[in-house]
């Protein structure tokens, strides 16, 4: 069977969240629990782990065991269901940002397009926007707009176009239907422009960056003072919402003063430049390349 997941900077980033045996701890992501587990076992019968996946397929790699509770829901919440669990803060936050080789591997989940599949592209299921409805629903200029702010797509304004000139007379369904247009508007190497494309969708389907801000946002008021906060992100929309607020403790990356006119800045950064994969790692791993860590400490 095909493996779930393979965690990404594994032991660079659970060194980097510092683990209190009996602290309270968040896995924003928890996937195949790759970073869950070293997490777990590292934390006593004081200690507990939370995690988070929207996906319900993570379920099926949840673990039994006391300290330890899945959730099963977006990471944007998080404030409400520490709230629910009566945390009021948080000794480390950890998120793998992303998706799971899993999702990206089940040909019916519409993420790749290697595939042919329907264009779904949720990463939970029960939301109701799919892939195919932005591509049938939206008008061409907010197509351009995804297509150039979340893909970089640099003939944004030419592939709308040719989409909604090709659905006043057919649907566009599947990966195929969809592929088919894009060989059509293609620049550049084949690969990258597809994936740019892909992903600039999968993006807008599950609200990707307003869904990460408000995590952002909201997980620095709940980290304690010296709580470690662990963030891997896979591209420069990401990464730029995680260096702002580390360095600004705002996602717009403004600075912001205080009554005496002094910068507030309610982190201290662990590293001064990304943590990158090995090399090694890069060669086992190949989807780990693009992977960056970003560490911060609360104030
Ligand atoms: C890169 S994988 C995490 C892998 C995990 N760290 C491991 O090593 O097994 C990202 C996971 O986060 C979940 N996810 C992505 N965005 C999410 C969100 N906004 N809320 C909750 N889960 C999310 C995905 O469903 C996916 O399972």
């Amino acid at each position: 069977m095909q493996e779930y997941h393979i965690p990404v900077l594994l032991e660079e980033s659970i060194a980097s969240l510092n683990i209190l045996p009996d602290g309270v701890y968040v896995d924003a992501t928890f996937g195949a629990g790759g970073h869950s587990k070293p997490i777990l076992t590292t934390l006593n019968a004081k200690g507990h782990l939370y995690a988070f996946d929207q996906d319900e397929d993570a379920f099926d790699n949840a673990f039994d065991q006391p300290g330890f509770t899945l959730v099963h829901a977006n990471y944007r919440y998080i404030n409400r269901f520490m709230k629910l669990y009566k945390v009021d803060q948080l000794d480390g936050i950890l998120a793998d940002l992303g998706i799971s080789s899993h999702q990206i591997d089940v040909p019916e989940r519409g993420f790749s397009f290697r595939f042919s599949s329907e264009l779904d592209m949720r990463m939970n299921s029960g939301s109701s926007l799919t892939a195919r409805q932005v591509l049938t629903e939206y008008t061409e200029e907010d197509l351009t707009g995804i297509f150039s702010d979340y893909g970089e797509v640099r003939n944004a304004i030419t592939l709308s176009k040719k989409i909604a000139e090709v659905r006043k007379t057919r649907d566009i369904i599947t990966t195929d239907d969809f592929n088919a247009i894009l060989r059509q508007c293609t620049m550049g190497p084949v690969q990258k422009y597809f994936a740019q494309v892909y992903q600039a969708l999968r993006i807008e389907v599950n609200d990707e960056m307003n869904a990460l801000a408000e995590f952002l946002q909201r997980s620095m008021d709940l980290l304690k003072p010296g709580g470690r906060f662990v963030v891997i992100t896979y591209h420069s929309l990401e990464d730029r919402l995680v260096k702002n607020l580390f360095k600004t403790g705002n996602v717009s990356g403004e600075l912001i003063k205080d009554d005496f006119g002094n910068i507030t800045r309610p982190f201290e950064l662990y590293n001064k430049n990304v943590i990158l994969p090995s090399p090694e790692e890069q060669k086992q791993n190949p989807r780990s390349r693009s992977a960056k860590l970003r560490v911060a400490i609360k104030r």
